[in-house]
């Protein structure tokens, strides 16, 4: 079959690969009818996450066709229609039953990402996510092995295209949990840093919950412009704006807003000293959206963060969090708890995650989309793959 396949850093590579196999009798494999590229899988183009081997196969975004099952597959059958979470969980262990599937501690053979882990367990094993995360292949390939097929793949229906129920294995579940994790509820005021797809799918479902006034920051005009005419965010443009934390606290009275949502993560532009020393690996991440959250929060407020952090931050300024007394909520997304309201809300139409979509192009061709998304060339928002 054909996988998208890592080579290295900004090397990625479409070739025939052998077919996936069952490997326990609770696995399915599944042809793949549509997959996409998220801002995760940009960490692992730009060489940033540890644990990868030339040849993995990536992607962790997918829906598709059951192909087979194992004999202890109850849940769907072959010619099942369904989506796949990112997240890989048993459904049965301590966490799985407190639904925080995302921290399953059975399905990760890998040693996850915690630095000072102890005997703590890893987090859930992902598709598509280097050996740290369980070495799974992923889903950017014409079919792929999904294990604990009782616990993952949900059942779409028909009427629903895949455009509209493809974003509910990680971008619409995250944003969604992002902005259920700031607490926004009717009237809110919330800061949304990054303007991607995971501060598309925050704003929309902010808004969902009922918030009266959304900020988003990004650099790219062509984003916020999208985010503007589709969520009615304020933007503010941080190459032109260099404090937006500034400008929110003087547009809330000096408050500043009752919750941020960090969606950039570790990667995060704007500081010349932490985009070195990340490079460096003298700093484990850059703090310079954490940092702005912070500033744009206002005392007793939440951050939010959906964006993906690695190891430490020496600007990470605690004292300053304690003196708001400001809540942090952030994390990998329990996708399995929140996709079936999920489901609902797109099924009557509340939510809409496939606007955000520019490109729609053949798995052949994934390496363009790879470069398209990151370059952030012909104003690209979302990139879908169909095999
Ligand atoms: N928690 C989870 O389970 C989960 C799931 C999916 C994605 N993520 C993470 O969410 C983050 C965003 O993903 P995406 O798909 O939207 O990626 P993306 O790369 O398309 O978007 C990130 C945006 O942030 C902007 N940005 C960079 N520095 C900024 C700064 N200092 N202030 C404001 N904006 C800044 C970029 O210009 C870009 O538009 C990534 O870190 C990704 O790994 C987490
Ligand atoms: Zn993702
Ligand atoms: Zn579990």
């Amino acid at each position: 079959m054909q996988a998208l396949t890592y080579q290295g850093t900004k090397d990625v590579r479409v070739e025939n690969v052998p077919d996936p196999v069952l490997l326990a009798n609770d696995d399915l494999i599944l042809r793949v009818t549509a997959t996409a590229i998220c801002g995760s899988d940009l960490h692992i183009y730009r060489g940033k996450i540890p644990g990868m081997k030339d040849g993995d196969i990536l992607g962790h975004e997918f829906m598709g066709i059951v192909e087979e099952t194992g004999s202890a597959v109850t849940e769907v059958k072959r010619g099942d229609r369904v989506v796949i979470p990112f997240v890989i969980a048993c459904g049965d262990c301590f966490y799985c039953n407190k639904t925080l599937f995302a921290a399953c501690e059975t399905t990760n053979p890998g040693c996850g990402a915690i630095l000072n882990k102890k005997t703590a367990t890893a987090g859930a094993g992902l598709f598509g996510y280097s050996h740290l995360y369980g070495g799974y292949s992923g889903g950017q390939a014409e079919y792929v092995r999904v294990p604990k097929a009782n616990v993952g793949p949900f059942k779409v229906p028909d009427a629903l295209s895949d455009d509209q129920v493809l974003f509910l294995s990680d971008i619409l579940p995250t944003g969604y949990q992002a902005a259920v994790n700031a607490q926004v509820v009717p009237g809110s005021s919330v800061a949304i840093f990054g303007a991607g797809p995971v501060g598309y799918m925050a704003a929309a479902s902010a808004r969902l919950l009922g918030a009266e006034q959304i900020f988003m920051i990004d650099h790219h005009d062509y984003r916020l412009q999208f985010a503007q005419e589709t969520y009615g965010v304020i933007p503010i443009n941080f190459d032109q704006d260099d404090d937006p934390a500034d400008t929110i606290l003087k547009a809330t009275n000096g408050h500043g807003v009752d919750a941020t949502i960090d969606a950039v993560g570790f990667e995060a532009k704007g500081s010349g000293i932490e985009t070195v020393l990340t490079t460096l690996k003298m700093e484990g991440s850059s703090g310079k959206a954490l940092r702005q959250c912070m500033a744009a929060t206002r005392r007793g407020g939440i951050v939010s963060v959906p964006g993906v952090y690695a190891g430490w931050i020496h600007g990470f300024l605690f004292g300053d969090a304690f003196e708001k007394g400001l809540t942090f909520k952030m994390g990998q997304t329990h996708v399995q708890r929140v996709l079936p309201e999920l489901l609902d809300y797109i099924g009557n139409g509340k939510l809409k995650p496939e606007v955000i979509i520019t490109h729609r192009m053949k798995l052949a061709d994934a390496q363009r989309g790879y470069e398209l998304f990151e370059q952030k060339q012909e104003d690209c928002r979302k990139v879908v793959l169909m095999p």
